[in-house]
């Protein structure tokens, strides 16, 4: 049956009712905040309350709709503060259909009580109004507001600004020196709790803690509910360790696959990170834990991400590349905080940078959260606060008494500082930090549940980039031997990648994986071969391996049946703080694959790695990949990595990952690696690079292989002229081969007519991943709306300009099945 994709709609409608202040009026409401699709909600409002809901209007499908039992007088009020529409019925629908897609309010006052349900746009509305509840009677709160909890939170924010001395003020703004580094100060006084951060990208690094594929491994996965699902249990691992701020999601963007953090952040995409981002805020804030994106802005190269004068950008390039990546986290996620980068970006530390911070975050995208300094990235006191930098981690360098010393001499007015305190005590009372929390019991720590995630991801994660003749998946029956060798093949990734290692009480390697699933019936022969190494220099200098283990490799490789070579990188060779300078395998790797496949034509190459790899040796001139017949991307997959490696080569799992960044077939394939972000607009990195330059990669962006076929077909674009942008593309995949399987349907756009000339030829706008049986099919469905045909211009207005638009379906950026296209017959500006 066809089923339309209702599940991978995007998450439609984030409200939260808060006490918010528009226009300088202020808005008593109701403190919650809930999520469209996924509940149904019941405000019992009482008489002459106002609420005051901010809804994002994501695209076309966000509908909200309130049931009163008596008709709601309400408001919707634009960002500008403009009323665009009023109601006054009993029941209203808000539909992205007829809105630009953005922030809104929605008013609501009604002169006697009323009780307004929420329904979940899924769910039919009939008779789903709500039994009348007993009034309670209201006892009396004792003590001082802050601690009431039935306050909003901004009330309770202004009662203990009041109660607070200037020293008290400031010293909420570090971290304490006395302390773990990564935690900030207690007021005994007033009984102010302490954030406690904790770094978490991949799972939590706090003594053990379910470990996850690397968050590369996440984006290879193209399961964005997923991806929500795992940051919720690395959230809950979080509170069971007593941290409240998670420093992740990492979402820099991948300017060089051998960038030291390629493995922490999720893709080469913007559009794709930035949906991951998302996913991962709300599942660590589902758990009232602080998110962290990270880290703000152009922080993409580790040699220089020191350096105050590392990115030179113009703002068209900030605004198209780099910006988008942290508005959907912040403005659709409303991350409750944000870390500023190392670097500095056009001769700013972008943790003094007011361009950056204030001017941009916290006045245009409205942030209500509070930025955090990278660990030792505040480099000023007056000029970082007053660009909007609150908290200074992970000690007291900058802020403390140098601040104090500031506002008593007057070069700091006391307005900064009440900013500040007021946007990290927002976030402590929103994470339920004064309230009693109820703890999270230990045990869930790498319980089965939380494990039984990490297998899902590394599984989903895997990618088949090769299978010729299909000699994938294995049949354990026709096997007698399997030799599996390599240095990767014992290793697993605990403890590695700088801030973000996790160490897990146990991980199950590829030579594990594979034991534990045929090592009764089959012999399993293990060598390692030689050491993973380290860089080489530029032109590749074969190595000297160390005989006897090389020797004892290729004498396996030549008595098994099979073999299943593991090889790759490690954290050693990329991680935080250090870029590689080339693509090819360190050591004597590559002399070890070649060797192999000499050897033994039934060779697996398995990669462990979290960024690309390419080759230069060759067999009878066809490169190491080419003459390998079967390549699986395992990526650094985790702690039950080696049970997910085995069942994809043995069958047990269908391998449906899809890469999330470009493989290039050498370094010199790549645009310079430079200071200047500019380019990044005009020439394109990643597919959008290789696209413009004509040049074939060695894997494409979003390319994966299956065990089975998936056939493309009944394009539908409606309308296919449109005034407002509101664009649906459907399209029908149907599973041809014989067995079970995930396909990633990839949806890309190019502007044709764009006046500017240097559009993308094809840009990533939708993807959705689905699983069909055998002659299964289903139509997936996408859809447009302005935010995603919008570009800036030369004036740097945000629009979308009338003309021709192409979509392109595939399963792959180099594997377009179907396309078609669409008009856009006036000009739509959006900001
Ligand atoms: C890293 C951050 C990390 C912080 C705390 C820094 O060196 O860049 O990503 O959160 O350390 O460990």
């Amino acid at each position: 049956m066809k089923a339309l994709n209702l599940a991978k709609v995007f998450i439609c409608i984030f409200i939260s009712v808060l006490f918010l202040n528009i226009k300088g009026k202020e808005h008593k409401g109701i403190n919650t905040k809930f999520k469209e699709g996924k509940t149904q909600h019941t405000l019992n409002l009482k008489k002459d309350v106002d609420i005051f809901c901010s809804i994002s209007i994501v695209n076309e499908s966000s509908i909200l709709k309130l049931v009163g039992e008596e008709k709601i007088f309400a408001s919707l009020i634009d960002n500008a503060g403009r009323k665009i529409k009023q109601f006054n019925s009993k029941e209203i629908l808000i539909s992205g259909e007829d809105l630009l897609s953005g922030k809104y309010f929605l008013a609501v006052n009604n002169e006697k009580p009323i009780k307004i349900t929420v329904i979940d746009h899924f769910i039919l509305c009939d008779g789903a109004f709500v039994e009348e509840e007993e009034e309670e009677e209201e006892e009396e709160f004792e003590g001082p507001a802050y601690k009431n909890p039935d306050l909003p939170i901004e009330e309770r924010v202004n009662d203990l600004l009041s109660r607070m001395t200037l020293q008290e003020k400031i010293d909420q703004l570090s971290g304490d020196p006395k302390l773990d580094g990564f935690t900030t100060k207690y007021n005994d006084n007033l009984e102010i709790p302490q954030i406690k951060c904790v770094d978490c990208p991949h799972g939590v690094r706090w003594g053990n803690a379910t470990f996850f594929p690397v968050p590369i491994a996440f984006g290879s996965t193209w399961d964005v509910d997923l991806v929500e699902e795992a940051a919720g249990v690395i959230g809950r691992e979080c509170r069971a360790k007593g941290r409240n701020m998670g420093l992740a999601p990492c979402i820099n963007l991948i300017r060089d696959p051998r960038g030291g953090r390629v493995f922490e952040t999720y893709s080469e995409d913007l559009y794709m990170l930035s949906q991951m981002a998302l996913a991962y805020v709300n599942g660590l804030q589902s758990q009232k834990v602080i998110a962290t994106p990270k880290h703000y802005i152009c922080n993409n190269s580790e040699d220089v991400r020191w350096n105050e004068a590392a990115v030179q950008i113009d703002e068209r390039t900030l605004r198209e590349v780099y910006l988008p990546i942290f508005r959907r986290p912040i403005v659709t996620g409303q991350a409750w905080s944000i870390m500023g980068a190392y670097n500095g970006v056009n001769g700013e530390y972008c943790c003094y940078n007011e361009w950056i911070l204030r001017e941009i975050l916290k006045e245009e995208l409205g942030f209500e959260g509070f930025v955090v300094s990278d660990w030792g990235a505040c480099h000023s006191t007056i000029s970082s606060i007053k660009a909007g930098l609150d908290l200074e981690m992970p000690v007291t360098n900058y802020y403390g008494e140098p601040l104090l010393q500031a506002v008593e001499n007057g070069s700091v007015d006391t307005a900064y500082i009440d900013e500040a305190v007021r946007r990290i005590l927002r976030a402590k009372f929103w994470a339920g930090l004064f309230d009693g929390m109820e703890p999270v019991d230990e045990s869930v720590v790498e319980s089965p549940e939380h494990i039984s995630v990490a297998l899902e991801i590394a599984k989903k994660s895997i990618v088949l980039l090769k299978n010729e003749g299909s000699i994938l998946p294995l049949d354990e029956h026709s096997i007698d031997s399997i030799g599996v060798i390599g240095p990767n093949a014992n290793t697993d990734f605990r403890g590695q990648g700088g801030s973000s290692a996790v160490t897990s009480t146990y991980a199950v390697n590829v030579l594990e994986g594979i034991i534990n699933k045929v090592g009764d019936s089959i012999e399993i022969m293990y060598e390692e071969g030689c050491e993973i190494g380290t860089e080489h220099a530029p032109s590749y200098i074969p190595g000297i391996p160390d005989s006897i283990k090389f020797q004892q490799a290729l004498d396996v490789a030549e008595k098994s049946d099979v073999v299943i070579l593991v090889v790759g990188l490690s954290g050693a060779i990329e991680s935080e703080g250090n870029d590689r300078d080339y693509l090819i395998f360190p050591g004597v790797q590559e002399q070890l694959i070649k060797e192999v496949i000499s050897l033994n034509s039934n060779t697996i190459l398995v990669l462990k790695n979290g960024s690309p790899l390419a080759t230069v040796l060759e067999i009878d001139t066809m490169s190491l990949f080419e003459a390998c017949p079967a390549i699986l991307e395992a990526w650094y997959p985790g702690q039950e990595g080696g049970t997910a490696v085995a069942d994809v080569i043995f069958g047990d799992y269908n391998p449906g990952g899809k890469l999330p960044l470009t493989f290039p077939k050498s370094a010199s394939d790549l645009p310079t690696w430079d200071f200047d972000y500019t380019n990044d607009y005009t020439e394109g990195r990643g597919y959008k690079y290789f696209d413009k330059q004509g040049i074939e990669p060695l894997f494409p962006f979003g390319h994966g292989l299956s065990y089975t076929e998936f056939e493309y077909s009944n394009l539908q674009i409606i309308p296919m002229v449109s005034w407002n942008g509101q664009i649906t593309v459907r399209v029908d995949v149907t599973n041809v081969g014989d067995m079970e399987g995930d396909e990633v349907v990839q949806l890309y756009i190019h502007d044709v007519e764009r006046s500017t000339d240097d559009q993308p030829i094809k840009e990533l706008k939708g993807f959705s991943r689905i699983t069909l049986a055998p002659a299964e099919s289903q139509t997936v469905e996408f859809t447009l709306t302005p935010e995603h045909l919008a570009f800036h211009d030369e004036l740097i207005n945000f629009l979308v300009e009338r003309g021709r638009f192409d979509v392109m379906v595939g399963s792959s950026s180099r594997d377009i099945r179907l396309g078609g296209s669409f008009y856009i017959m006036g000009e739509i500006r959006i900001r």
